[in-house]
């Protein structure tokens, strides 16, 4: 039993903050993380994409134009993460779209943002882009494949991911309807558990899907009415913007 598989099967649900707490902070910077961690989630989930040269930097969009000062720095605001050197994304303000309190902060590498949050919470990693290898070698070196989960809406990803290291626990993300074909896809990654859109989650999609011995987490749930109808539905872990203000839903341990 790992530890992050221990936290998976907690008898609570689990409250997870989305890109960090970031409805106070800049979401995936370590500002946020670090404000999650002030909350006392349980897990922090952030996105993440390779830089041209395939380090992991903790990032949502595709391009930097929304949540960077690329356009200012790098003389293009709509240059894709992929296409921009490591040496270029660590110049840049991944703070100050959010506000001028921010001014500073850096677009963070997934490692270093697994250094600040594991010591005090569980990473719910993303991906977004980059291949399993790149992420299994990064886990490795930092001890750390039996303490974080993995989730992608790219399943194959995930099954590459499970091949390389069976004792990392993977989370299939999705939405619409829950079938038995999901439930076969699902299984065939080796994923323990679905991450699935909130709104799309009905009762007994939940029930089914723990009948299969699955865990079920739904994003991206900030509405209290919301998180009330799927805790009470059975739901195990709950991706919010707001963890500060849903903290008292979940009862802690
Ligand atoms: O945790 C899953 C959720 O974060 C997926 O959507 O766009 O916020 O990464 P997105
Ligand atoms: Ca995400």
């Amino acid at each position: 039993q790992t530890p992050a598989r221990r936290l998976l099967h907690s008898k609570r649900p689990l409250l997870i903050a989305h890109r960090g707490n970031s409805s106070r902070a800049p979401e995936n910077t370590l500002p946020a993380f670090r404000s999650a961690l002030e909350v006392g989630v349980d897990m922090v989930e952030l996105d993440y994409h390779h830089s041209a040269d395939g380090v992991p930097f903790c990032f949502h969009d595709k391009d930097l134009k929304r949540t960077t000062n690329a356009k200012d720095i790098l003389g293009q605001g709509d240059l894709e993460i992929a296409e921009t050197s490591t040496r270029n994304l660590l110049r840049l303000d991944g703070g100050r779209w959010y506000s001028s309190d921010f001014a500073g902060t850096a677009v963070p590498t997934l490692a270093e943002s697994l250094d600040t949050i594991q010591p005090g919470a569980m990473t719910l990693i993303e991906r977004k882009a980059g291949d399993a290898a790149t992420l299994v070698d990064l886990l490795r070196q930092k001890k750390l494949t039996g303490d974080v989960i993995v989730q992608a809406f790219d399943w194959d990803y995930l099954a590459d991911v499970r091949r390389l290291s069976p004792e990392t626990v993977v989370v299939c993300l999705g939405k619409e309807a829950i079938d038995e074909r999901t439930f076969a896809l699902v299984a065939a990654t080796g994923a323990e558990g679905i991450g699935w859109r909130a709104r799309d989650l009905t009762a007994s999609a939940i029930d089914a899907a723990h009948a299969k011995g699955l865990r079920v987490f739904a994003w991206t749930v900030d509405d209290p009415a919301e998180a009330t109808r799927l805790l009470d539905a059975g739901l195990d872990g709950l991706i919010t913007n707001r963890p500060a203000e849903l903290r008292e839903l979940v009862a802690k341990d």
